[in-house]
């Protein structure tokens, strides 16, 4: 290697909410990159955060040892910090509003990039979902070296067959569906497992199928009630009076509207979705007998936390040496991606816009209905 010449420097950054693989990634891009090219790397802390106040720190083979199988991310993340639409604050720390009260927000992406040429980067890689890569994209037409790599439990990227931190969240629901089916059934309870995935079923669907759920509630299918009332009494009928349902937390009735839990002002999706099995537990408590109680599990952030999955590992390190190869070859304003088996990867414009969601006649929602699974949209055959 010509050591006159200045090595070249990657940053890595991780933006949205956390997810299984973000570590994996870290540690393989960094070790691919020192190891077989040669390069330097830098990791900005929490997401796009760290490149506006410039905060950072060196990711060698030393602070990178030993996060392969670890959740969560060394760098931290930020699902608030979109530098192309971001809230202003006063001197004393308070959002600045307009005339009606919404929160006045700034374009302040020139100061990240400046930063970068002032640290001397030449490769921008941002590890992240749909918000995270939409301003991958804007920096790139920036001028700046981005590659993406995607990542979030919903599996919800149009651009990738398969997200990292997906395969982790559907094994944390199949384990958690494993241990409630034991307890529903020595107290003929119905218990409803509440799931994440935003606007998209992909979680409850996987972990339902895996975990034997009896029901299966996702955003891209609505139900009606008496759907899912008629599952659970034909069950019971059959000899089983305990059943297991998986609802994913943007899942809605016919006719209804999604479970709002929370709205987070300062966040570009602001919208948090949430308390639909609490809802549907108090609905059905009214419409069964009383022989059964119904009973809401949360599943929540469990779902982003704890170890990776092996095939989260393996994929995250495929995304990772592909990103460090993309470096190498100069292919940028680009995220890596998996079609099929083959790691690839598409271009900013086609990843950003519009979620991959369920489709409801789709091999896999069909293999479910076989089963008798409910999805509450129509009434199920328990017997013939
Ligand atoms: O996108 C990942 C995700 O976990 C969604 O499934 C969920 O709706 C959301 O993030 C929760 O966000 P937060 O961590 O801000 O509560």
């Amino acid at each position: 290697m010509d050591t006159s010449k200045k090595k070249k420097r990657i940053a890595i950054l991780t933006g949205g909410g956390d997810a299984p693989g973000l570590n994996a990634v870290i540690y393989t891009l960094t070790k691919t990159c020192i190891l077989k090219y040669g390069y330097e790397v830098i990791g900005y802390r929490f997401g796009y955060r760290g490149l506006l106040l410039n905060e950072y720190k060196p990711l060698t083979l030393e602070t990178t040892s030993g996060i392969l199988h670890k959740g969560g991310s060394i760098l931290c993340s930020s699902n608030k910090h979109n530098l192309f639409d971001f809230p202003l604050k006063d001197e004393n720390g308070n959002f600045v509003r307009d005339k009606d009260g919404n929160i006045v927000k700034r374009d302040v992406s020139d100061v990240a990039v400046e930063n970068l040429k002032k640290d001397g980067v030449d490769v921008l890689v941002v590890l992240g979902g749909d918000g995270s890569l939409t301003s991958a994209r804007d920096f790139s037409k920036k001028g700046v070296n981005v590659i993406g790599v995607p990542k979030t439990i919903d599996n919800d990227l149009k651009a990738t067959d398969v997200t990292f931190g997906f395969n982790s969240a559907v094994n944390i629901v199949t384990e958690a569906l494993g241990r409630v089916h034991t307890t529903a059934e020595s107290h003929h309870r119905i218990i409803i497992v509440e799931v994440m995935g935003r606007n998209a079923g992909w979680i409850a669907l996987h972990g339902g199928i895996a975990g034997s759920a009896d029901v299966i509630l996702i955003p891209e299918i609505p139900y009606k009630l008496e759907n899912i009332v008629q599952k659970i009494e034909e069950r019971d009928m059959r000899g089983k009076p305990f059943s297991i349902i998986v609802v994913s937390e943007g899942a809605k009735e016919m006719g209804g509207e999604q479970t709002v839990s929370k709205i987070v002002e300062d966040s570009p999706d602001a919208i948090r979705l949430g308390g639909i099995a609490h809802k549907l537990s108090y609905q059905l408590e009214q419409l069964i007998s009383d022989d059964h109680e119904v009973r809401p599990v949360v599943l929540g952030h469990t779902q982003r936390g704890g170890e990776t999955s092996p095939y989260d590992r393996i994929l995250s390190a495929r995304y990772g040496n592909y990103a460090a190869r993309m470096i190498a070859e100069g292919r940028f304003g680009e995220m890596v991606c998996l079609k099929g088996s083959e790691i690839t990867s598409i271009p900013f414009d086609e990843v950003i816009g519009g979620q991959r969601l369920v489709d409801p006649n789709c091999e896999l929602v069909q293999v479910a209905r076989d089963m008798g699974i409910s999805f509450g949209d129509q009434p199920v055959k328990e017997r013939m």
